[in-house]
């Protein structure tokens, strides 16, 4: 059995339809209802909803033999698990983002708030810009607005959020997708199994049936 942890939410639905179109159906995931995990012994797959960000941890731990996380979160937490392939859903960028009047001043430090912090302090460090970092949980845009922080770095994906809160991108720096990842031990145990799965998810990608 090998087991899937997927993110819930849209992008998960998205992931469960491409195994599914792989050979990998579990028809009673379609369901609505609150369980967690599904089952296809036949087909020997098993798929919990995970919570998106913990996903990795799922996989890493060996909880789950293969999993989907955004790049974001792996470069943010850098799991030790082994990263298959790009999904390419769940595109967007990581973005740096102010209010439309943000001048920067680079004579003072600049005050950053984020859920990205690793993200965030490598792409100042690049830039030699000393900052201060103020790690927030959601609702970044409201840091700026509060003026709690001149900037935010956070994901962007169709801008909607930004724009209704009055922000606007300073810079795109990182283009984010989905990754289908596998715990390392797992992934020596049953190499064939989990690259058939990625063979099979891989053609329909390239075939752009998923689209
Ligand atoms: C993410 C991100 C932005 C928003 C961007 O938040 O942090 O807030 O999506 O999407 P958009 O460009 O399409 O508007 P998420 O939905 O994960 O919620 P959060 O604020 O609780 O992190």
């Amino acid at each position: 059995m090998i087991n899937i942890a997927l993110p819930k939410g849209r992008l998960g639905e998205k992931v469960y339809d491409l195994f599914e179109k792989a050979g990998y159906d579990c028809p009673s995931i379609k369901e609505n209802s609150r369980k967690l995990i599904f089952e296809n012994a036949e087909k020997g797959v098993r798929f919990f909803w995970v919570k998106p960000s913990d996903v990795a941890i799922y996989v890493a731990r060996g909880a789950a033999d293969l999993g989907v996380a955004g790049k974001d979160i792996l470069l943010e937490y850098r799991p030790d698990v082994y990263e298959l392939l790009d999904l390419q859903m769940g595109k967007c960028s990581m973005a740096v983002a102010a209010k439309k009047d943000f001048y920067d001043d680079t004579e003072r430090t600049l005050k950053v708030a984020t859920k990205f912090v690793r993200i965030a302090k490598e792409y100042y460090a690049k830039k030699g810009r000393e900052i201060d970092v103020i790690e927030l949980h959601g609702s970044i845009e409201l840091a700026p607005i509060l003026n709690l922080s001149d900037v935010i770095v956070d994901s962007v994906e169709t801008g909607a959020t930004l724009r209704e809160n009055d922000l606007v991108v300073v810079e795109k720096f990182l283009p984010i997708s989905a990754r289908m990842i596998a715990n390392k031990a797992s992934f020596c145990f049953n190499t064939e199994k989990v690259e058939e799965i990625v063979k099979k998810i891989g053609e329909i990608l390239k075939n752009g049936e998923s689209l």
